[in-house]
């Protein structure tokens, strides 16, 4: 009798959370850890902000806990992960380029306040990761989405930093800066203080202040610490 080699395990796929405010540079980071590791990058964000655009297609009130349910639910909400990043769909629609705009990104943090459109939206976040292979960027991934995500990185910045690195990314200057750096201290804000799942650090998050970090540095650490949790099953 022969015996047969053991062929080597395939090693599992990690889940991995990204979590911070607006500007410290998930975005960035999250998407370039997934390409290399050959993962899914999914921003759930872009999920707060097409429900964002539906209510403001719909002229529904952000304040309507119940009519933003009712249209999470009708609506057809998609994270497309494609070699360029990701595409977001609404009803079939591709919405990418216009849920960046003012009038959605101040509506999606409106509308993610309200535990209910919360609860919709963490149930459909949990489907999309749950075989693992995945990089999900946030505000509660690491608290709430996947309380047992293998890895949990909290990418921080100071705000000054990160107000200057959005109007940089938007090549924005003058008065429409100013309000840019307005509209991102509300938005702050509003993650920190509301009651359902704030934006804070989990426990066994890992946290990384970006502000003194250059990108490349920031995704140095952040691939040591994948390649440590993938070393640990
Ligand atoms: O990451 P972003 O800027 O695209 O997110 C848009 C809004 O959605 C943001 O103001 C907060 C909210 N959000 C949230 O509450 N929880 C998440 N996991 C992701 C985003």
């Amino acid at each position: 009798m022969t015996d047969t080699p053991n062929p080597a395990p395939t090693p599992r796929k990690l889940i991995i959370a990204i979590d911070g405010p607006a500007g410290a540079g998930k975005s960035t980071i999250a998407s370039r850890l997934a390409r290399k590791l050959g993962y899914v990058n999914l921003e759930s964000g872009a999920m707060y902000r097409a429900l964002a655009l539906k209510a403001i297609e719909k002229d529904a009130s952000f304040d309507d806990e119940a009519a933003l349910v009712k249209l999470a639910e009708e609506s057809r909400i998609r994270l497309e992960p494609t070699r360029d990043g990701n595409r977001t769909l609404l009803n079939g629609h591709d919405v990418s380029a216009r849920i960046r705009e003012r009038d959605v990104t101040e509506a999606a943090s409106r509308v993610s306040v309200h535990p209910r459109v919360r609860e919709w939206m963490v149930e459909h976040q949990r489907a999309m990761g749950t075989g693992g292979g995945v990089v999900m960027e946030g505000r509660d991934i690491g608290t709430k989405v996947f309380p047992d995500a293998d890895l949990k990185i909290f990418l921080d910045a100071d705000p000054v930093v990160r107000e200057q690195r959005r109007m940089e990314q938007q090549k924005i200057k003058g008065e429409v800066a100013a309000n840019v750096a307005a509209d991102l201290r509300e938005r702050d804000r509003r993650d920190r203080t509301r009651a359902a799942s704030p934006l804070m650090a989990a426990e066994d998050a890992v946290v990384i202040d970006s502000t003194k970090l250059s990108e490349a540095e920031v995704l140095a650490k952040v691939e040591e610490l994948a390649a440590e949790r993938l070393l640990r099953q």
